[in-house]
């Protein structure tokens, strides 16, 4: 069993606040629960993200599991679109969480979150708390001791459940999270996480449409404009990065669980012959490139499925798996950031029949003569909880150093690839370093920072996870050599300022 980290949620937030990382949405009005804005280095980060996978996976250089070439080609689609796409994706319909309501506090949960504490008998009290939330355990239980009078709890007599196992009469005995009575969590509902708008002047339920809760359907939507547009080949791809959105009932744990964030989302088309192998090839891919942009160490894990955890569209598949990551908030436990999933035919089924495109929609193989609906490997990932990962993989404390603190982010994910000094801000220096700064700009996003002690300015590339700081010093005046600073073993080496370029592009990479 792996360590448990010992990163603190709350210093990785205050350091994304500090340092322009992350911010609450519309802070100066109190913000908006579950809404997240990204400074200028979150920016930077969520964006180096974003392109390396459009790299990897639409642009990359990739073989699949019989040696062919894959291919995955782009798309750009709206976020609102006609509202019959969500009533055949089946979002109208399904796409509901079972919310609970605390009519003391006002505060809303997910039912499937909640978990019970408390004694067996009848008129026992019961204490919910939100499931994997250590400090509303710990206050259940305290609640809970002082209750009964006792000092610890007894395995025998008090038992953990969950809040959907409850009866009405349980219910009725239950104190919520946040509340100090009893009884005053409703009984679970069911509640739609679509956004609704209306699309014109009039607000009318004739014009209602929804905020899209995901960009598959966009890709589904546009499988036959793509396929008579373009000459891709079933087994290929259509990608799409793009924003989506849910108005999910308890918007928790930084932007982990957001009301409007980022997917990254490959549609991959395949005989259903071949759903098998090209399944495990993308579970393994997807896995394999987490691991590239720095999330290699035991934090990371491949998880597959169990047959009764499928989504409807995935229930007869070769099968389903999340990537997780062990988040400080999810620790010991990890969460998603990444479904792979065999949706089957379920999607383009769907809107073949509700189009009314039914033959049409299918894909014609001109060699076998034959046509059929493609089956779909679906790699599905999230931008902000993938730099949300990156963020708290990166968060290294170093007591040694002025910041006490470092982010060791992958060169290639880095915000700030390099900070460019000169030693003193006079006799020259400056001139040189801001000619190389304005030089390696061109490429990759550095800083100049001709200010304070050079201690300090490597403190605040540490703190920004600044993978190489450049100084050019007197020595640099006549010897046309500069100091590369390495942020992780802070080691020192000179470097010819002609050769810092190429040098520089060596360790990042390209986005
Ligand atoms: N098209 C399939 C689909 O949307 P999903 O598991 O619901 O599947 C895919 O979402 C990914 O989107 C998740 O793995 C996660 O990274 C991200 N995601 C989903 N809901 C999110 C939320 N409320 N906040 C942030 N990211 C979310």
């Amino acid at each position: 069993m792996p360590e448990t980290p010992t990163k603190s949620m709350d210093e990785i937030v205050a350091l994304c606040r500090r340092r322009g990382f992350i911010f609450q949405s519309s802070e100066i009005y109190g913000g908006i629960n579950g809404f997240w804005d990204y400074g200028p280095m979150g920016t930077e980060l969520k964006r180096n993200l974003k392109a390396a996978w459009w790299r990897d996976v639409v642009r990359g250089e990739n073989t699949g599991p019989h040696g062919e070439s894959v291919h995955v080609v782009g798309v750009d689609c709206t976020i609102i679109m006609n509202p019959k796409v969500w009533e055949a994706s089946g979002h109208v319909g399904g796409f509901n969480d079972p919310m609970v309501d605390c009519r003391e506090s006002k505060a809303r949960y997910r039912a499937d979150h909640l978990t019970v504490l408390g004694a067996s008998d009848a008129s026992a009290r019961l204490y919910a708390f939100i499931e994997n939330d250590t400090d509303q355990r710990e206050r259940a239980v305290k609640a809970l001791l002082k209750y009964e009078k006792c000092e610890a709890l007894d395995p025998a007599r008090h038992i953990v459940r969950p809040f959907t196992q409850l009866t009405a009469a349980d219910r009725a005995r239950c104190i919520g999270p946040d509340a100090k009575d009893a009884g005053t969590l409703t009984e679970p509902r069911q509640f739609n996480l679509m956004f609704k708008t209306n699309v014109g002047a009039i607000e009318d339920p004739s014009n209602m449409a929804y905020l899209r809760p995901e960009t598959a359907q966009g890709i589904f939507a546009n499988f036959e404009n793509v396929t008579n547009s373009t000459r891709v080949r079933v087994p290929f791809g259509i990608a799409q990065i793009g924003k989506a959105f849910r108005n999910e009932v308890t918007p928790r744990n930084f932007t982990f669980r957001s009301r409007e964030f980022e997917q990254m989302e490959v549609e991959f088309f395949i005989h259903p012959s071949e759903a098998t192998e090209w399944y495990s090839w993308w579970r393994d891919q997807r896995f394999a490139w987490w691991q590239s942009i720095g999330l290699s160490g035991a934090n990371l894990q491949l998880r597959e499925h169990d047959r009764d955890e499928l989504a409807h569209y995935a229930k007869a598949g070769a099968g389903t798996s999340d990537i997780e990551y062990r988040f400080p908030f999810s620790a010991p436990g990890f969460g998603e950031l990444e479904g792979v999933a065999h949706r089957g035919d379920y999607d383009l089924q769907q809107h073949a029949e509700h189009s009314g495109r039914r033959d049409k929609m299918k894909y014609f193989d001109a060699e076998k003569n034959e046509r059929y609906f493609p089956h779909v490997i679906e790699p599905s990932a999230g931008a902000d909880r993938g730099t949300l990962a990156l963020l708290c993989e990166a968060y290294t404390k170093d007591e040694s150093r002025p910041s006490g603190v470092y982010m060791k982010f992958h060169p290639r994910m880095a915000p700030v690839k390099a900070g460019v000094f000169p030693l003193v801000n006079k006799d020259g220096l400056p001139e040189i370093a801001e000619k190389l700064f304005k030089q390696l700009r061109k490429r990759h996003n550095c800083e100049y920072d001709p200010k304070q002690t050079i201690g300090k300015r490597y403190a605040r590339m540490d703190e920004a996870g600044t993978p190489f700081c450049i100084t050019v010093d007197t020595d640099t005046l006549t010897s046309q050599a500069v100091t590369i600073r390495h942020r992780d073993t802070q080691q020192q080496e000179r470097m010819s300022i002609d050769a810092v370029d190429s040098w520089l592009s060596d360790q990042v990479g390209e986005g």
